[in-house]
C-alpha cells in the first residue's frame, strides 16, 4: 500500500514538472489548435491579405510592413516592434495595450499557456516556408493555412450574373443574366467590390446569398465605375 503511494506520489511530482517545463516551452500541436481564433482574420500563405495581414514570413520582420497589407493603423506602422517570443507574447496577451489604437479587433489571450503553445505554433508557421512545414506536419488543416478566403465568384450560373441593378423607393430590382427582375428589400442587399483574382470577372457583377436566413444578398461588383454604371435610380 505505502509503495504504491510512494509511486503515485512520484508520478504526480514528475507530471507538475513536466507540466511546467511544457509552459514555457509551448507546444506547436496545441497552438496549432488555439490558432482558430485567428484563422477568421489572417492567412498564412504569404501574400494573401483578409480582414488583418498574412502573419506568413512575419517573424523576425518589423510589425506592420507586410508587402501589399494597405490596412495598417499608423499606431502599427509607427510601433517600432519586431516580432519575436516577447513581443509576441505582450501582442496576444493585450494588443490594445501593448499598440493603442490598433485596428485588431482580438481582446488577447488570457491564458500563459495557451499563448506560449500559439507562438511555438507561430514560430514555424511565419517563418519562410512555414505553410508547408505546418501542414505537412499535420499541425493544422490547410484551411487553416489559407484563412477565409471565399469561393471564386467566377463561373456563376447565369442566375447570379446581374445584368441590371433598378432602385425605386426603399428597393432594389435586380434583373440577371437569364432575363429575370427580382425585388429586394434596400436592407437585405449589399453592394460590394471585390478586385481580386477570386472576384468577379470585370463587367459581370453578381448577387449571391448572405447569411443563414436566406433574405439577405450581395450584389459583388468587380469596381466602382461598375456600380455607377449598373445600378441606376428609376421607379
Ligand atoms: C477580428 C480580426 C482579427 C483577429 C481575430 C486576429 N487578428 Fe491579428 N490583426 C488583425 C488586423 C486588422 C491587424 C492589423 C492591425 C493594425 O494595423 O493595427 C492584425 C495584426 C496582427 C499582427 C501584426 C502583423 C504585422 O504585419 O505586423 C500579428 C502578429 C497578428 N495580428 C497576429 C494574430 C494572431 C496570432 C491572432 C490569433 C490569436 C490574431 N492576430 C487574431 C485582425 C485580427
Amino acid at each position: 500500500m505505502t509503495k504504491v503511494c510512494t509511486i503515485s506520489l512520484v508520478a504526480a511530482l514528475c507530471c507538475v514538472a513536466t507540466g511546467a517545463v511544457a509552459q514555457s516551452a509551448g507546444d506547436p500541436k496545441r497552438g496549432g489548435e488555439a490558432y482558430r481564433a485567428c484563422v477568421g482574420c489572417h492567412a498564412l500563405q504569404p501574400g494573401v491579405h483578409t480582414t488583418g495581414p498574412s502573419l506568413g514570413g512575419v517573424w523576425g520582420a518589423k510589425a506592420g510592413t507586410a508587402k501589399g497589407f494597405v490596412r495598417y493603423s499608423k499606431e502599427m506602422q509607427f510601433a517600432g516592434i519586431t516580432w519575436d517570443e516577447d513581443t509576441l507574447n505582450a501582442w496576444l496577451a493585450d494588443p490594445r495595450s501593448m499598440v493603442p489604437g490598433t485596428y485588431m479587433v482580438f481582446r488577447g489571450i488570457e491564458n500563459d499557456q495557451t499563448r506560449a503553445d500559439v507562438i511555438a505554433f507561430l514560430k514555424i508557421a511565419m517563418a519562410p516556408g512555414g505553410v508547408t512545414k505546418i501542414v505537412e506536419g499535420g499541425l493544422v488543416p490547410q484551411g487553416y493555412a489559407e484563412g477565409q478566403i471565399p469561393a471564386p465568384l467566377k463561373l456563376l450560373p447565369p442566375s447570379t450574373q446581374v445584368a441590371h441593378v433598378r432602385h425605386c423607393g426603399d428597393s432594389f430590382f435586380v434583373t440577371t443574366a437569364d432575363g429575370i427582375e427580382t425585388p429586394y428589400w434596400e436592407m437585405n442587399v449589399r453592394l460590394k467590390l471585390d478586385s481580386r483574382s477570386t472576384g468577379p470577372e470585370a463587367g459581370k457583377p453578381v448577387i449571391v446569398g448572405a447569411g443563414m436566413a436566406g433574405d439577405r444578398f450581395s450584389i459583388i461588383f468587380f469596381n466602382l465605375d461598375e456600380l455607377s454604371h449598373f445600378v441606376t435610380e428609376g421607379c
